[in-house]
């Protein structure tokens, strides 16, 4: 039987009603990062980790997501491209990741998509894995405690094909040690509604939030879609229906030919783009986005290197997920930490705070009933 974990308000002795707002006691939200004790975590095969935390812990990177779930560093995992972390520990220090978004996780197993499954493209690469995992029981009992010894905050990506699931699967990671909170993969297509995707109607999109926000007091990312004219209402709908942050993006959806070009490539006909082609599009959304919300929003999208990073803070992201690029080199997010510090050390600054939202325009961009301010 899972152990269930009960939140507390700060100084409260009597049960804390279950809407009540709470402060989330996390094991690495909480502790300096430079005073923390080592995890009894994975293996590491990269040379002296220590040395390597000297070098980024002098520079605050902690960041709030709200709800509790404060990250050691804005450099998190993104779903997908990490599996369960676990997979990593030989190569990399995952302690040292800001967070890890696991792969999308389900209420019954799901094997996935017919293959084909990916494909590389200029600048990037298309999938269609089709949401293969084993199931959110399985996931509790396979990851979880291992999760629960690690300072790295844990976030579990979810998806369904209808309220119903993700409430279920939510309910059933709710209180688990080792899970600091859930992205909501809501790109998926709602059976109840035609198969329309939740991610492209604020309505939608709005009701899934609102229903998983009521089964749980975790920390709840909602993952946008950049699949959409205009992400604005849909961004706000999800906020207004009490997410903690935002995510964006996923990928985009797109497709290949095959090579004798008598059918589409892959198995699915259908597969999100992801990689550097997509930063563009991400950037734009993160920038509109931030806009228009006040929740934190956490960039996705074709992150390689440093600048990429200082591009998505600059238009009001307050952390980025690193995706595809980890298939070619995994060390990189890690890197990544290393190198925000240093350029924060370099000019001069306690923190990589002011270094977001630096693009943004003085005054909000008036909303557009195009969507996209993009003059041919
Ligand atoms: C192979 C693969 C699997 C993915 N699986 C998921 C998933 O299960 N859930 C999800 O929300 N996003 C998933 N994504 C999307 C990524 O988390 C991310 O949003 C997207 O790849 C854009 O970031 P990138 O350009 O850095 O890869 C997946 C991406 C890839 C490449």
């Amino acid at each position: 039987m899972k152990a269930k974990r009960r939140v507390v308000t700060a100084g409260t002795s009597a049960p804390t009603p279950r809407r009540t707002p709470t402060v989330r006691k996390l094991k690495s939200a909480f502790v300096p990062v430079a005073s923390r004790p080592r995890a009894s975590g994975p293996a590491v095969a990269a040379a002296a980790p220590e040395e390597a935390d000297a070098r980024s812990t002098s520079v605050d990177l902690t960041v709030d997501l709200g709800r509790g779930l404060v990250l050691p560093n804005p450099i998190l995992v993104a779903s997908g491209t990490f599996g369960y972390g676990i997979e990593y520990g030989d190569v990399v220090d995952v302690d040292r990741l800001g967070g890890i978004c696991c792969k999308g996780t389900t209420l019954r197993p799901r094997i996935g998509n017919p293959t084909p499954r990916v494909t590389e493209t200029p600048g990037g690469m298309l999938n269609s894995i089709g949401l293969q995992n084993p199931g959110v029981d399985a996931v509790v009992e396979k990851y979880a405690g291992t999760w629960a010894g690690w300072r790295v905050p844990v976030i579990v990506n979810v998806a369904g094909e209808s309220v119903g699931d993700y409430v279920e699967v939510v309910k059933r990671l709710d209180g688990v040690p080792g899970i600091a909170g859930i992205e909501l993969n809501i790109s998926c297509p709602n059976v109840g509604r035609g198969g329309l995707q939740f991610a492209i109607d604020a309505d939608a999109a709005a009701g899934v939030t609102a229903a998983v926000r009521r089964a749980t007091d975790l920390p709840l990312l909602v993952k946008l879609s950049p699949n959409v004219a205009d992400v604005r209402p849909i961004a706000r709908a999800i906020a207004d229906a009490g997410a903690d942050a935002l995510t964006a993006v996923n990928t985009l959806s797109g497709i290949a030919v095959g090579p004798g070009r008598d059918r589409p490539l892959l198995g699915n006909i259908y597969g999100g783009l992801s990689g550097p082609a997509i930063k563009p599009v991400a950037l734009r959304i993160v920038y509109e986005v931030c806009q228009v919300v006040r929740i934190p929003v956490v960039a996705i999208g074709g992150v390689t290197e440093l600048a990429d990073v200082l591009d998505f803070l600059a238009v009001g992201a307050v952390a980025v997920q690193v995706g595809t690029a980890i298939f070619a080199d995994p060390t990189l997010p890690v890197r990544l930490v290393d190198e925000l510090a240093a350029t924060c050390r370099d000019r001069g600054l306690a923190g990589y705070r002011p270094l977001i939202g630096t693009a943004l325009p003085n005054k909000a961009a008036a909303p557009s009933s195009k969507g996209v301010e993009y003059r041919p």
